[in-house]
């Protein structure tokens, strides 16, 4: 598969976030513009953190947000997809590290430590292939029902661990936490 459609499968959610989410991110990513040309330690400080209104996402689905220049993507995942993430063995794992800023460095890549709640419903990634910086597709892809990358082939599981193909690494998740009920704080 080409770049071009990897691209247009992240125009898709950036329109089902756009038309679904209206008003979903406040401050930072909607008038970083503005402030961007007045002075740039504005500009930092609203680039660091978004918020982003989930309410709008239903289970089995996921938006992706722009954050830092980057993909994200937040998934409202299954039970199924709790269920298939939270089987699998460390020793099954190419990547045992969690890879997430909010459990600290060192910490295993079990299910439980990917997610943002305690019951696994929400996974918050960086969109970013860790072999060469593709955006994988997403909605159960690849062979580990997942996202897919297909740049080169990599396969991640239901909870963004990499299985299969070039990618070294866990995709990772950022700094990342509820504010309250419906809303994530990106950074
Ligand atoms: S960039 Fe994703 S597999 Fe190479």
């Amino acid at each position: 598969m080409s770049h071009a459609e990897d691209h247009e499968g992240t125009r898709r959610d950036f329109l089902y976030y756009a038309t679904a989410g209206a008003g979903a991110v406040t401050a930072g990513a909607v008038i970083w513009p503005l402030v961007n040309q007045m002075n740039p330690s504005a500009d930092v400080q609203a680039m660091s953190s978004i918020r982003v209104d989930v309410s709008g996402v239903e289970t089995g689905t996921q938006i992706t947000v722009k954050f830092l220049g980057k993909p994200v993507f937040i998934r409202r995942r299954t039970e199924k997809e709790i269920e298939e993430g939270r089987a699998v063995e460390m020793s099954e794992l190419v990547d045992t590290n969690a890879r997430n800023v909010n459990k600290g460095a060192d910490v295993p890549a079990t299910d439980e430590n990917r997610t943002m709640d305690e019951a696994g419903e929400w996974l918050v990634m960086m969109g970013v292939c860790t072999h060469l910086g593709c955006v994988p597709l997403g909605n159960n892809s690849g062979d580990y029902d997942g996202w897919f990358c297909p740049c080169h082939g990599s396969h991640y599981d239901t909870a963004g661990r990499i299985r299969k193909g070039p990618a070294p690494e866990n995709l990772p998740v950022p700094v990342a936490e509820f504010v309250d009920e419906t809303t994530i704080k990106l950074g």
